[in-house]
């Protein structure tokens, strides 16, 4: 077992609590749940495993060093002193992120040019060249935590958001993003024993998500790039060994289906499962969700329908009406979840909700609503399954 060190994974408002227990799964020690991320320990090993693993982790920062400081002087002597050079190769790139709380900088931008200022002047001390700065696409992207004159500095392990799966061919204009469609599923506690439908699918990501889920993909199979693998500390046959334990499953004995009004979107889709290698296990066709029902049941149908916002709708609520009636018509038998970011709209879907989360999709505060769908009336149904009707007096 490797030295332990100290990560903080970040994730959306409200997936702590799922990306702890994903962490925790992976044998991270500590885990401490934190506004919008996880801090955890384990070796380095555990950095590679929740970048590969972890589906609600949005990044992987992987702390180098704490230091206190009371001028811009300590500040800088501080970043001048962690070796850098161990990261970051002699024509490499390097870019530093900067959040502020309570300290001597007026703003982050400030703190980051500094200790940029303090990393390249190493380098200039030890090979007599600077490295450049890449803010887009660095090979060591540092992140520097300031709180009042604490300052923690991390690597970040991951690079591009770890949202970006790698599977999506092309964007759709209003996406549910892979970290939420993810946490979305766990919610509803999606474990691959009964069909999945989305009947609003646009890209695929829940199917896809889905899919994954049931054959135990990890979340960065398709993905190549990581932030660690251009660190010059990056141990390739750890990397390997840490991919080729993930055991697939070649089959499941449960179908997925995605399906949408709009010809452009099923293509995309179909682009989408066609790039994941799902085609065998995806159905993609073209279908108004109001004419949609399950090939067999339970089933879980899990949908995100236009909110009005990014979407044009006609009358999003009498939309929002139909949704109701066809899961109310079609889908007895099934669980189904909607997430929306217009909660005028959902009060017309005219079902009541079991549970309710408060979910961000980006920026868009959204409801998710769960619903046990049942053919009859509500009273009946839970009177049926009350836990005092299935005992004998
Ligand atoms: C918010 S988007 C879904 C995005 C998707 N979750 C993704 O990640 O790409 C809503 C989708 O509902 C589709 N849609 C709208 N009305 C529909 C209908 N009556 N039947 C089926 N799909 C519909 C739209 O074409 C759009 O692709």
């Amino acid at each position: 077992m490797g030295k332990n060190e100290y990560y903080v994974a970040k994730t959306f408002a409200g997936l702590e609590h799922l990306l702890a227990g994903e962490l925790e799964a992976l044998g991270a020690r500590n885990c401490r749940v934190m506004s919008r991320s996880v801090a955890f320990e384990g070796p380095v090993e555990l950095m590679y495993e929740a970048n590969y693993h972890c589906r609600t982790a949005l990044r992987v920062l992987w702390r180098q060093k704490t230091f206190s400081f009371h001028n811009n002087r300590q500040f800088y002597e501080q970043i001048f002193e962690f070796p850098s050079e161990n990261f970051l190769h002699r024509d490499g790139t390097l870019a530093v992120h900067a959040t502020i709380a309570d300290t001597i900088f007026n703003t982050p931008l400030y703190a980051s040019v500094l200790a940029k200022d303090a990393i390249c002047d190493r380098f200039r001390d030890l090979y007599d060249e600077r490295p450049s700065v890449d803010r887009d696409s660095p090979d060591v992207q540092f992140h520097l935590h300031i709180y009042k004159d604490e300052a923690q500095l991390f690597l970040d392990s991951s690079g591009e958001s770890l949202h970006k799966r790698g599977y999506k061919v092309r964007n759709h204009p209003a996406p549910i993003n892979e970290v939420v469609a993810a946490a979305m599923l766990m919610l509803a506690g999606y474990d691959g024993s009964c069909d999945f439908i989305d009947p609003m699918c646009g890209g695929a990501t829940l199917p896809i998500e889905a899919a994954m889920m049931a054959l135990h993909i990890p979340a960065g199979f398709y993905r190549r790039d990581y932030g660690f693998c251009r660190w010059k500390r990056f141990d390739p046959q750890l990397w390997k060994s840490i991919r080729d334990k993930a055991e697939i499953l070649d089959d499941v004995p449960v179908n997925f289906y995605a399906s949408d009004i709009d010809p452009r979107f099923v293509e995309m889709a179909r682009d989408n499962v066609k790039r994941a290698r799902l085609v065998d296990f995806i159905h993609v066709e073209r279908r108004d969700m109001r004419q949609s029902n399950p090939a067999r049941t339970p089933a879980l149908v899990m949908m995100n329908p236009p909110y009005g916002e990014r979407l044009e709708v006609k009358d999003i609520e009498d939309f929002y009406a139909e949704i109701g009636d066809t899961l109310k018509r079609n889908y007895a038998g099934c669980r189904a979840f909607l997430i929306s970011s217009d909660m005028k709209a959902l009060k017309h879907v005219g079902l009541k909700p079991d549970s309710k989360t408060t979910l961000f999709n980006g920026s868009l505060e959204c409801r998710f609503l769960g619903y046990d769908l049942f053919a009859g009336d509500r009273k009946n149904h839970v009177s049926q399954n009350s836990p005092s009707s299935h005992t004998k007096n």
